[in-house]
């Protein structure tokens, strides 16, 4: 069989080989802690399960959805209104996705051809750099890096490049970095975006997961903001709908139509008991996300106070669901950190080199153990004798 080229990009790398060293592990009777990976475990809100569960008993619902429903489209539409004071037609400016990792990933296919060049964030969360690797598209980093709080620096991004450049992904707040963006980079975005006639993509999964009295809003509140470009939202961690797949590509009408020209090839729709979760989560009492951002501090006090009290000195994350933090200065890679830590301390982490080459040095811890298990990641780095 001769397959695609375009998969030997794909490598399983570093988490191959974190999955074969966790089942050892297992194997030998040892405990392992897995924060490795992002998926976020606090359930929806009951009455959210209970719609999803009545309509999937209704037959009628097991057409192809085919398009988004418009009562669907209105309640984004308001949703959008109320949280973000931000405008947008719920006929041309909206389309659902399969989750926003789906959106993320095709949308790069309506947006560049073979050889093209993309900006992404480096380190960044993988699909940003995936999506336009699977269009065939070049990649120009743009570093993130401690001492400019890891917000990108636009004006460090060399202008033969910008001219080239025909997209770029920004998200803030950051998964892996944890960073948030003040207005005055957003501001610069735009302006950036018109000059050299770039389109925006910004991915605003954790607009919700803010922490500290910080606030965080959408790209669209932005002056110009729709005229260059689109966000990428997601019911995932707000709502805890994950496994449902519920997101959102919404903005510039142009950018807005392709994807759904794109999809209308793809696929048929969001199953139709789910549209009906999703607008259940959007009209659901703002209580819940306080819960869930609650649940978030919890688990983030439990664990950063353990471990600077184990001597590992790690600041509280402003926002998202994981801690993005320096490896001892005696390691020569963040994997090979991960590997001892996973080996001394039954630990499992993220290297932050898998996010991008300015993601070497630090580590991604993933807040989805429970606090007595976040206590015990500490305990256990604690009696590593790593630190
Ligand atoms: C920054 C970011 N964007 C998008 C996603 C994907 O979310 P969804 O469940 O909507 O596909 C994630 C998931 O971890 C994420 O961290």
């Amino acid at each position: 069989m001769q397959f695609a080229n375009r998969m030997k990009q794909f490598g399983e790398g570093v988490f191959a080989r974190l999955a074969a060293m966790k089942k050892q592990k297992i194997a030998e009777g040892r405990e392992v802690i897995d924060l490795s990976i992002g998926a976020p475990n606090i359930p929806p809100p009951q009455h959210v399960m209970k719609i999803l569960a009545e309509e999937a008993m209704k037959p009628e619902n097991y057409v192809y959805a085919i398009t988004d429903t418009r009562e669907l489209l209105n309640e984004v539409s308001d949703w959008y209104k109320r949280r973000y004071s931000v405008d947008l037609d719920p006929e041309t400016e909206i389309c659902s996705l399969l989750g926003s990792q789906e959106g993320l990933s095709h949308i790069s296919l309506t947006l560049i051809d073979d050889g093209e060049l993309t900006l992404v964030p480096d380190p960044c969360y993988p699909v940003f750099a995936d999506g336009p690797r699977i269009a065939g598209s070049g990649l120009y980093y743009m570093p993130q890096k401690i001492e400019n709080d890891y917000v990108i620096k636009l004006s460090d991004i060399p202008a033969d490049i910008a001219h080239r450049a025909k997209f770029m992904v920004v998200s803030y707040p950051n998964n892996p970095t944890t960073a948030i963006a003040p207005e005055s980079f957003y501001e610069e975005l735009v302006a950036f975006a018109k000059k050299y006639d770039i389109i925006v993509l910004h991915d605003n999964a954790y607009s919700e997961l803010v922490f500290g009295g910080y606030h965080c809003g959408s790209f669209l509140e932005f002056k110009g903001a729709k005229e260059v470009g689109v966000e990428f939202n997601s019911l995932s961690k707000t709502y805890g709908l994950a496994g449902a797949r519920i997101g959102f590509c919404l903005g510039n009408r142009d950018v807005v139509s392709y994807i759904k020209t794109l999809k209308s090839n793809m696929d048929y729709g969001m199953f139709l008991p789910i549209q009906k979760a999703a607008i259940a989560a959007l009209r659901s009492p703002q209580s819940v996300i306080e819960t869930t951002r609650n649940a978030y501090i919890e688990k983030i006090d439990a664990l950063i106070d353990g471990l600077n009290e184990a001597g590992w000195k790690v600041d509280k994350p402003k926002a998202t669901m994981f801690v993005w933090a320096a490896i001892p200065k005696s390691f020569a890679s963040s994997e090979e950190f991960t590997l001892a830590l996973l080996d001394k301390a039954g630990v499992m982490v993220t290297p932050g080199s898998a996010f991008g080459p300015n993601g070497e040095g630090f580590v991604r811890m993933a807040l989805v153990q429970s606090p007595e298990n976040m206590r015990r990641v500490a305990e256990n780095v604690k009696a590593s004798g790593l630190f």
